[in-house]
């Protein structure tokens, strides 16, 4: 299952999208069963898993590893890719710019006088060590309550939900995620603003990077798919004190510091569309992935963060929970921590 990531994410790397799938999608499957896989014969009746797939498990199985898979991670193209792009604000066309360079590290970055860095990327070298560390459930549910104080004291007909990771009962997560609104329609524009503004005020805003809506309902339904919505968000880096963690920080910063910066993103939609954002955000990537097919293949219908279209009946289909969207899918609700594969 590992083996399969390595796989797809080298994939990834140079550009090759379709293998690249594939092993995520193969690596979902494995990840879904309940039992081991120790022999080819076991996987016979298992969906997505193509002959590239079978074959490397096949060595994996037989040797104990396999040899693509180690060529890959001693590769030291895709070391460096990865490395980079364990940057905040890094993706993958500025790690091949850096790795065409013929810089290495992070010391070969930060000591070349014509690299330009910007504020994300400057974010995400300063506080490398702390956002690279997973954030714990309980660090998440501080977080939560600093954003529940903040949006409150704003307004008090705010909704604010988690989403992402969290809300699927991970444990551990890279983020946390939320989101916020409020049922008088058009006034959650403002309100991101408002909640930054106010974490800043209380000194715990180290970063953020505010994207404005630009979400039209006159453009729906989208047939491309976009990995980005249109609503307003924001990607911010808090400082998070110990004392508001329960049970303290995760670990120990080293330093003597009593902080760590934890990443936190904000989405803000028009309460209208506040399920199919919850949808869309509470993952997992895959899931989201293969729900839309669903939709798109067997009921002939759009699926994103914004909305669901039913082009055989050519109208938008309302929802104000996500079981709606399951209903109007004909399927039955899958429950957050059921959606991790
Ligand atoms: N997402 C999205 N639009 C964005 C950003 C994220 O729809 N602009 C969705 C992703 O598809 C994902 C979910 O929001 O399903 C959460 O994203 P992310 O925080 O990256 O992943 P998590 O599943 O929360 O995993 P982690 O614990 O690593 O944060
Ligand atoms: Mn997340
Ligand atoms: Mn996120």
């Amino acid at each position: 299952m590992d083996a399969f990531e390595v796989l797809a994410e080298n994939y990834e790397f140079n550009d090759i999208e379709g293998r690249c799938l594939a092993f995520r999608r193969a690596a979902s499957v494995l990840k879904s069963l309940p039992w081991a896989v120790r022999s080819i014969g076991a996987t016979q009746d298992l969906p997505c898993l193509g002959e590239h797939t079978k074959a490397v498990m096949k060595e994996i199985l037989q040797y104990g590893r396999s040899f693509e898979v180690e060529k890959i991670l001693s590769d030291e193209r895709c070391q460096t890719l990865k490395l980079f792009t364990s940057v905040f604000g890094v993706g993958p066309k500025t790690a091949e710019k850096w790795y065409r360079r013929g810089l290495r590290s992070f010391s070969d970055v930060l000591a070349q006088p014509a690299i330009h860095l910007n504020r994300m990327q400057q974010s995400g070298f300063l506080h490398y060590g702390d956002i690279s560390r997973a954030v714990s459930k309980a660090e998440a549910q501080a977080v939560g309550n600093i954003i529940d104080e903040a949006v409150h004291v704003i307004t008090p007909n705010a909704i604010l939900a988690l989403t992402g990771g969290f809300r699927r009962g991970k444990d551990f997560g890279h983020d946390v995620d939320f989101i916020v609104t409020t049922m008088e329609l058009g006034k959650e524009e403002n309100l991101l603003i408002s909640i930054i503004q106010s974490l800043k005020k209380q000194g715990l805003l180290l970063f953020s990077d505010y994207q404005a809506s630009t979400f039209d309902l006159s453009k729906l339904p989208s047939h491309r798919f976009e990995a980005m919505d249109h609503f307003a968000k924001c990607f911010l880096i808090l400082r998070l004190e110990g004392s508001r963690v329960e049970g303290g920080l995760q670990r120990a910063q080293g330093d003597g510091r009593e902080w760590r910066a934890v990443r936190v993103d904000l989405v803000s939609p028009p309460a209208d569309r506040f399920a199919f954002t919850m949808l869309g955000w509470t993952g997992s990537r895959m899931f989201e992935r293969d729900l839309r097919r669903f939709a798109r293949l067997e009921r002939q219908m759009l699926l994103d963060n914004h909305a669901l279209y039913d082009k055989t009946k050519k109208e938008f289909l309302t929802a104000t929970t996500e079981k709606d969207i399951f209903d109007h899918l004909g399927l039955e609700y899958i429950e957050p921590w059921q959606r991790n594969a």
